[in-house]
């Protein structure tokens, strides 16, 4: 087994202690700011503020933490990561502590001169997200015009400075029939990784969950979709998929265990085991501002809460994959079951698996889904989906 056990005292000892069992990622999210407005955005209903924004200093200074406790990549996310004026600074220190940087962006608040320049400074990766390839569609989900041609914009500027390009491509109701189209259209912006990633329904995704889930039928095809694009662009493209749990029998190991893998930082410097876990009650997230990342990664009570599999209830407790998926992702059996203890609900062996199933086919077999509710700081105003 796998399991973390917690250091004493561990700010007192050498950071070096701790690299065997540090986390590989940390995703920094810099801010919640973001000019779009896209329904199923991870980030928690409650938006962070910019005047509560961690510093520029603040940021440089989680950037050598992590490089010392021994993190080997960083997510540099948002919302838009690229509104924070200061990003080359804080791309700068990262890429000197060693850490591998990676730009999560939507890319329309980007120019060619601003990537050039953080290219200068070591950024190593740009992520692209969108929405569809289809203008109208695209436009539609994001609540932002034009949005797509400046990706393509976005995309051409990456290859030209021969940085490496991953498309992000969320998956939902919305855009699944023209998967074709958006698996052509990153190999066209010469992509070197497309990930289509199925909707995870937590935060603003499972308030619009009616809105977004995809027929069970539509996903089989799509996952036959993708086996086929994979075989035919061997060596072009590589494909992360990621599966919808609505249809899955076995849950993923979301995070890939909770407290193993990865940590992420809120803008205000909250950190977190994952990025939904603040839906869960009963933890406490400790503040960069207060501890040091390496004793919150090994010690803090939200990373210790769920890590490893003696938490674990029934059916879990005792299942040959408890050290396979560890139960699965405590953010939807807390939203589905009220117990984030409890079995994901994606797995077959959970009482509440028939009533999570029913749910997806109920919603996704509505003729008209119900309007979005947009990711806006005040959430107020509901846009019809269709
Ligand atoms: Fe995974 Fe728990 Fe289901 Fe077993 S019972 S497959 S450990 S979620
Ligand atoms: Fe939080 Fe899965 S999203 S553990």
């Amino acid at each position: 087994m796998n399991e973390i056990a917690p250091m004493e005292q561990f700010s007192e000892k050498p950071v070096v202690e701790a690299c065997a069992r540090a986390p590989v990622g940390l995703l920094a999210e810099l801010t919640h700011r973001c000019p779009l407005q896209c329904p199923y955005c991870s980030n928690p209903l409650e938006l962070d503020r910019v005047n509560s924004e961690l510093t520029t200093e603040q940021w440089q200074d989680v950037m050598r933490q992590a490089a010392d406790l021994g993190i080997l990549q960083i997510h540099l996310s948002g919302g838009e990561p690229t509104v924070r004026k200061d990003l080359e600074d804080i791309v700068e220190v990262a890429a000197k502590a060693g850490l591998y940087t990676n730009l999560i962006t939507a890319g329309v608040t980007l120019t060619r001169d601003r990537l050039k320049r953080l290219k200068e400074l070591g950024l190593d990766h740009v992520q692209l997200s969108i929405q569809d390839v289809d203008d109208a569609n695209a436009e539609k989900i994001s609540a932002y015009k034009n949005g797509l041609a400046k990706k393509r914009e976005v995309g051409k500027w990456v290859r030209e400075l021969e940085m490496p390009l991953t498309i992000n491509a969320p998956i939902h109701r919305l855009n699944i029939e023209n998967l074709p189209n958006i698996i052509d259209f990153a190999v066209e912006m010469g992509a070197g990784r497309i990930e289509v990633a199925n909707i995870q329904y937590y935060a603003w995704a499972l308030k619009n969950r009616a809105a977004l889930m995809p027929t069970r039928a539509q996903v089989l095809k799509s996952a036959e979709i993708v086996e086929e694009a994979k075989q035919r662009l061997k060596g072009v493209m590589v494909f992360d998929f990621v599966v919808p749990d609505y249809y899955a029998k076995t849950p993923k190991p979301c995070m890939g265990g909770w407290g193993r893998g990865v940590m992420n930082v809120t803008p205000q410097g909250r950190v977190l085991p994952c990025h939904a876990s603040e839906s869960v009650p009963g933890l406490v997230f400790d503040n960069v501002k207060d501890r040091r990342l390496a004793d919150i990664w090994l010690n803090g009570q939200a990373f210790q809460k769920y890590r490893g599999t003696s938490w674990m209830k029934e059916p879990c407790k005792s299942c040959p994959r408890a050290e396979l998926d560890f139960g699965g992702c405590r953010c939807q059996a807390m939203a589905f079951t009220g117990d984030a203890a409890n079995t994901d609900p994606a797995c077959k062996l959970s009482p509440y698996h028939e009533a999570f199933v029913a749910a997806a086919e109920r919603e996704s077999a509505e003729a008209t889904p119900p309007p979005f509710v947009y990711r806006r700081m005040s959430p107020t105003k509901a846009t019809p989906a269709e």
